[in-house]
């Protein structure tokens, strides 16, 4: 049984979040947008297109004016100008025009790609997501947030350009492997920590049946993961505030994931980021020493890490400030007042980053100790 989540925009209803077992209901859902008269472009990467291309072309093939499909070799590498640049050649030869509609099949990276063509070709013209990875479906298909990185800045380009559609099919997370799946794990625990406490304890009671991949738990899941975010993305769309919650481990993981040249998958480094970020929670004594542990714990029965080999801390400090220089001078930091409930900190100072990234820095010396 599918399900339906409206998202509003403005405090107007926006798009459509449906949670599907298949791809079966995405044709009546794009129908529904009127798409039997358009002209439909599916974005994909190269290892997406080799598992789902050819079928989502035949399904919508014959239905509406047109549909070609456009594919990029995968990988965060290519998250940038360029492919969004030879996906506007590609929209020009095949002639889109603004009524037309661009459909993005696959990960954060397609999605966010395909958002921001979208929302610059021709000044703007529809798109859907289609998330197929664990992470675009808890996390970046949602909230219209577009980009593409720039000479070696993440997401440094970018625009707030809405989605007419998000369609889940979880039957999807089947075909992923298990890095990659528990990697996006880490977005669906986030959403738990800041801001439902409950769905945090749902979430370790149906510990099993999530690492089983089973399709009604896993809808659940999403359900009640993309809830957590569209409550925060509706009333702060443009991250003028409380959006920020959302980055809860990004600011110390992004920095791991630099310093680690991309190695660690996003998902991996949000864990450590949390970790640290719950560290940093308990020392200005917001959490108890119990609920550290415990926030720090249950990351590995999801084969999350919680420790990484050799950071070099005053690196990843300089990144982790690097990374939100443009923020009037102050590093805006994520932490949890408890389990359930994020708040933004301006306090944090460089001592304390630096104890918190010692906290998860695993050397020889500690193998040994
Ligand atoms: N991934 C964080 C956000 O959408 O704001």
């Amino acid at each position: 049984m599918s399900e339906r989540m409206p998202v509003l925009y403005q405090k107007k209803p926006c798009y459509d979040i449906v949670f599907s077992q298949s791809f079966g209901e995405l044709w009546a859902e794009l129908s529904a947008l009127e798409c039997g008269d358009k002209r439909l472009c599916i974005v994909t990467d190269s290892k997406v297109d080799e598992l789902y291309g050819e079928e989502i072309l035949h399904l919508i093939g014959d239905k509406c004016q047109k549909a070609v499909k456009y594919v990029f070799p995968q990988g965060e590498e290519n998250k940038t100008l360029d492919t969004v640049k030879g996906l506007y050649r590609f929209l020009i030869e095949e002639g889109f025009d603004r009524k037309d509609m661009l459909l993005a099949l696959g990960g954060g990276v397609t999605g966010d790609i395909t958002g921001y063509a979208a929302a610059t070709y021709l000044r703007g013209i529809d798109y859907v997501q289609i998330p197929t990875t664990l992470l675009a479906q808890a996390d970046s298909s949602i909230g219209g947030k577009t980009g593409v990185d720039f000479d070696g800045f993440k997401n440094m380009v970018g625009a707030f350009k809405m989605p007419r559609l998000v369609y889940m099919n979880s039957g999807a997370l089947r075909t992923l492997d298990d890095r990659q799946y528990f990697a996006g794990f880490a977005e669906v625990m986030k959403h738990g920590l800041i801001r439902d406490a409950l769905f945090y304890e749902w979430l370790i009671e149906n510990m099993y049946e999530i690492c089983e991949r089973d399709l009604n738990v896993l809808q659940e899941m999403l359900v009640r993961s993309c809830n957590v975010k569209r409550l925060v993305v509706e009333k702060d769309p443009m991250e003028q505030g409380e959006r920020a919650l959302l980055n809860f481990g990004h600011t110390i993981g992004h920095a791991i994931e630099k310093t680690k040249n991309f190695k660690l998958y996003h998902g991996e480094c949000v864990a450590l980021g949390a970790v640290a970020a719950a560290y940093i929670s308990w020392k200005k004594e917001l959490l108890t020493m119990e609920e550290y542990y415990e926030v720090r714990d249950m990351f590995v029965p999801f084969y999350l890490p919680i420790s990484v080999d050799d950071l070099d801390p005053q690196e990843v400090l300089r990144l982790t400030k690097s990374d939100k220089k443009m923020e009037a001078g102050s590093v805006k930091f994520i932490l949890l007042k408890k389990i359930g409930k994020a708040v933004i900190d301006r306090t944090v100072t460089d001592e304390e980053i630096l104890a918190a990234i010692e906290e998860i820095n695993f050397s020889e010396e500690d193998a040994h100790a």
